[in-house]
């Protein structure tokens, strides 16, 4: 089935039309900047761009960057804070005339890897974690999803974990690879430290620069690049939409 994927970020809102049969992307991207403020009706104008963009008709899943519980955003880290107590499927139903299904970024990035990448036939405990803007969280056991976990918003050095070793404070801070690559090992060392799973998937940017940082990690889970990159999320709202809508 051709369900059109979209990824709210920070900073770009994305689009792809995905047959959610083998997770393939079916056109060219479409990437509009997050508007800011980024507030609940100018990013369901984004959302709407896209859809027509694409003259979309069909169901459309979205991947965002908050706990959404029962279609309601509960959280706002970065996006505005107007959006907790939103009814997210309600409002991208209004501006796009499409049914459309919204769940947390990460956890639809881990669904796609639960599917189609480093997760596919994983039996065991995984954590997906995306690295950008924020850091979201994703876990799975026996490929199934206990959604909502916000683990970057546990509590390292002092400091809210997503602001000390996100992509975001790499860039801020100017910090080399090792320099943030040691501070991303003490977040992996603290999840590690409560959860022990068996294997972290690491998405957004610094999945293609694994390279540069993946010498500073020592944790005893394995570590590895999300095999999607950086469609991932696109892919993953795309599946979770199917599942939820049909
Ligand atoms: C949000 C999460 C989101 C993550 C990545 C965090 O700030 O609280 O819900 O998954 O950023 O976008």
């Amino acid at each position: 089935m051709e369900v059109l994927g979209i990824d709210v970020g920070g900073s770009g809102v994305k689009g792809i039309p995905v047959d959610t049969k083998d997770g393939k992307l079916l056109k060219e991207r479409l990437r509009i900047p997050t508007p800011q403020p980024a507030t609940p009706q100018a990013i369901a104008d984004t959302v709407a761009e896209i859809a027509r963009h694409f003259k979309w008709r069909g169901i459309i899943g979205v991947g965002f960057p908050a706990a959404i519980r029962n279609g309601v955003v509960e959280t706002a880290a970065n996006i505005d804070k107007s959006w907790i107590g939103t009814e997210i499927n309600t409002l991208f139903k209004e501006t796009t005339g499409c049914e459309t299904f919204s769940i947390n970024d990460a956890d639809a990035a881990g669904m796609a890897e639960a599917k189609f990448g480093e997760g596919k036939k994983f039996k065991k405990v995984m954590v997906m974690l995306t690295v950008g803007t924020g850091i979201g969280s994703a876990v799975f056991t026996k490929g199934k999803l206990v959604p909502n976990t916000e683990f970057g918003h546990l509590i390292l050095k002092n400091m809210v974990a997503e602001h000390y070793a996100s992509d975001a404070a790499r860039k801020n801070e100017d910090l080399s690879w090792d320099e943030w690559g040691m501070r991303f090992n003490e977040y992996l060392h603290l999840l590690e430290r409560l959860m022990y799973p068996d294997r972290f998937i690491l998405g957004g940017g610094v999945s293609k620069k694994f390279d540069k940082f993946k010498h500073t990690l020592d944790v005893h889970a394995e570590v590895m690049p999300a095999k999607l990159l950086n469609h991932a999320g696109i892919i993953g709202a795309s599946i979770a939409a199917k599942k939820a809508l049909k």
